[in-house]
C-alpha cells in the first residue's frame, strides 16, 4: 500500500481534461464546458484531500528541500486560476462566430501551458509528496488515508475499483 496510488487520480483528471479538449476540437462547445466544469469539481475535490488530509501528516516529515507546503498550495491555487480563465474564454464561444476556431487555438494555446504545469506539479508529488507520505506512516493509517484520498473522487472511481481488483488477486 502506497500513497503512489494516487497516481490514479491524476490519471483520471488527466483523461477527464483531454475529452473537454476533444469536444472543444469537435466544436461541442456546450458539452466541452460542462466536461470542464466536471474536471474542475474532480480537481477541487483531489486538491481539498491534498491540504488538509495529507499535507499535516507530510508535515510530519519536515523541511524537503523542493517539497515546502507552499510549493504544493502555490501550484494549486494557479491551477485553478488558469482554469477560471479558460472558463472564462469558453462562456464567450458562440457556434455562428467566424473567428471561432483561432478562438478554439488560443484556448488550447492556453491549456497547453496549463498542462504542462500539471505535469510539473504530478512529478513533483509523484517524486516528493507521495514518497515522504510513505515514509511517515505506518502500515494502518497509510491505508485509511489512501482510502479516504480516493474516495473523495467518486466520478472517477471506475479506475480505482479495477485498480484494487487487481491488487486483490
Ligand atoms: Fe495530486
Ligand atoms: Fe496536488
Amino acid at each position: 500500500m502506497s500513497f503512489l496510488q494516487l497516481i490514479e487520480v491524476h490519471n483520471g483528471l488527466n483523461e477527464m481534461f483531454l475529452q473537454h479538449q476533444e469536444l472543444l476540437l469537435r466544436f461541442e462547445l456546450g458539452r466541452a464546458a460542462s466536461r470542464l466544469n466536471e474536471y474542475e469539481i474532480e480537481l477541487k475535490a483531489h486538491m481539498k484531500v491534498e491540504e488538509e488530509l495529507l499535507m499535516p501528516v507530510y508535515r510530519r516529515a519536515g523541511r524537503i528541500e523542493g517539497g515546502p507546503p507552499e510549493f504544493f498550495t502555490g501550484e494549486h491555487e494557479r491551477m485553478l486560476t488558469l482554469l477560471g480563465k479558460f472558463q472564462m474564454a469558453i462562456g464567450d464561444l458562440k457556434p455562428g462566430q467566424s473567428d471561432l476556431p483561432r478562438r478554439i487555438i488560443r484556448i488550447f494555446d492556453e491549456e497547453a501551458v496549463f498542462k504542462s504545469l500539471c505535469e510539473h506539479h504530478e512529478a513533483r508529488e509523484r517524486n516528493i509528496f507521495f514518497p515522504a507520505l510513505d515514509r511517515v506512516t505506518e502500515e494502518d493509517e497509510r491505508r485509511e488515508l489512501v482510502a479516504r484520498s480516493l474516495a473523495a473522487n467518486p466520478a472517477i472511481r471506475g479506475n480505482f475499483e479495477s485498480l484494487t481488483d487487481a491488487g486483490a488477486k
